[in-house]
């Protein structure tokens, strides 16, 4: 406690992915040393050559490290031994059936368990399903020999990240704090309330883990809930947009989400599944979560159907038409793909026989995919480009787009996004659909 009150503690990250590494400059702005860890040797060499590898945090930020006294990036486990507490920020995905996937969690648990030592603070970030702190990692950390709770500490911290948006950084965000024992969570308290905005105590590292899982579930359904209305709006031509605004002035009761090509990113498409598997073991449904699920993922789909009727309408038949997307990162201002519902569109398109490429100008080549392979690079955005395209189809709306170059040389653009409203109505010469 005194070397966290002091900041004189060393705090170790696990994981130097999306999460991890704006938690590593929240904790060195905050005075703290940190040591990195990260099974991926790649990225370890990287941080130490100043590559950029996650473009939105900034070369700055990876000069920074490289030349940090208070950072060490490392492949070697026993270099968490000197640290005070270590946060663990490694990947929770699903299964092949939707089950949560919890092996990097357990193997990065195995080897804290390894080099665990009296007085360090463990603390999981990753998003999982209650019960994972005290049921999975206790026990693996119990096999060193130490007690819970008065030679180690446990607790759990929900990661809030949010990538790609420049007025959220993480250090100003709340942060929820919940240990599996009472000093565990004085001591996690002590430490997040040092570095984050606020650290809101809670009473227990399961409704740490409810509330994250709460949090996604409620975008999951409300992002399915404006998707399934757009559909009903677009059929009886009403803007959902427009409709949006208007709901939006309403200043309580109401909060607006956007609906868009389908879900993306680690986080929104599978965490709600996590909640699904643990409630089957206490016998029941989650009828909201599969629902949501389920309109969502047929987003892509509706999509693909707008661009084939309305080439059909421009009288190009999809077989022969050449379709560009704007945007494959799975939101906006990120060179991130994981989960990119643009995956899916460009699937179905070319299973339809169009001929498609895409400019995104965060990914230059369309990265290899769980479920995908694509062979393609992202092509310039230009007058000739845009010229020969049938059809544009606007599936992430990044802000370094010039949409009115689009509007000028496009003929036909479907936009899921309703990035082309950012141009004046008297630039719009194309045809805009929105979908
Ligand atoms: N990306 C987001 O926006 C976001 C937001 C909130 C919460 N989360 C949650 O945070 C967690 C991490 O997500 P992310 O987006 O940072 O993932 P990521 O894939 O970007 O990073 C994870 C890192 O962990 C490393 N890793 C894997 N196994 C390891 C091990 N055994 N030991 C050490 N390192 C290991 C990987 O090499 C990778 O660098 C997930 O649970 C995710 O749901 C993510």
């Amino acid at each position: 406690m005194d070397r966290i009150t002091s900041k004189q503690a060393t705090v170790g990250v696990i994981g130097l992915g999306y999460v991890g590494l704006p938690l590593v400059k929240t904790l060195l702005e905050h005075g703290f040393k940190v040591v990195g860890f990260d099974v991926d040797r790649t990225k370890i060499e990287w941080l130490d050559t100043g590559h950029a590898y996650i473009e939105h945090l900034g070369q700055g930020f990876f000069d920074s490290l490289r030349d940090s006294a208070d950072f060490h990036g490392t492949s070697d486990p026993s270099a968490l031994a000197r640290a005070d507490a270590i946060l663990i920020c490694v990947p929770t995905p699903l299964g092949r059936h939707n089950d949560p996937d919890l092996s990097y969690i357990r193997e990065c648990t195995r080897m804290i368990s390894g080099i665990l030592r009296p007085g360090q603070l463990v603390a999981l970030e990753s998003t999982t399903y209650p019960g994972t702190t005290r049921d999975e990692l206790k026990p693996i950390l119990d096999e060193s020999g130490l007690e819970c709770g008065r030679e180690y500490f446990l607790a759990y911290s929900p990661e809030r990240e949010d990538p790609g948006n420049a007025g959220r950084r993480a250090g100003d965000l709340p942060k929820v704090v919940g240990g599996v024992d009472e000093v565990s969570t004085d001591l996690a308290m002590a430490l997040y309330r040092q570095v984050v905005a606020e650290a809101h105590r809670v009473s227990s590292a399961e409704v740490a883990e409810s509330a994250k899982l709460l949090e996604n579930i409620y975008r999951s359904v409300n992002i399915a809930l404006v998707n399934e209305m757009k559909g009903v709006l677009d059929d009886l031509d009403i803007d959902i947009w427009e409709v949006i605004e208007a709901a939006s002035t309403k200043p309580f009761g109401f909060q607006p989400f956007f609906p868009g090509p389908g879900l993306g990113g680690h986080c929104i498409p599978i965490d709600p599944f996590y909640l699904t598997w643990k409630a089957k073991e206490v016998g029941r449904n989650t009828r909201f979560i599969e629902l949501a699920g389920q309109i969502n993922t047929s987003m892509p789909k509706y999509v693909v159907q707008r661009v084939h009727r309305a080439l059909d309408e421009s009288g190009v038949p999809a077989s022969r038409a050449r379709v560009l997307i704007l945007g494959i990162a799975y939101k906006r201002n990120v060179d991130d793909c994981r989960e990119t519902p643009a995956a899916e569109i460009i699937s179905q398109l070319t299973q339809l026989g169009c001929e498609v490429r895409y400019h995104d100008p965060h990914l230059s080549e369309f990265p290899r995919m769980r479920r995908y392979r694509f062979e393609l690079a992202s092509v310039p955005l230009d007058a000739a480009v845009l010229e020969e395209s049938d059809c544009v189809v606007v599936v992430t709306d990044h802000d370094d787009v010039d949409y009115e170059l689009v509007a000028r040389h496009s003929r036909l653009v479907v936009d899921t996004r309703n990035a082309m409203a950012r141009v004046p109505a008297e630039g719009l010469k194309c045809r805009v659909v929105k979908a």
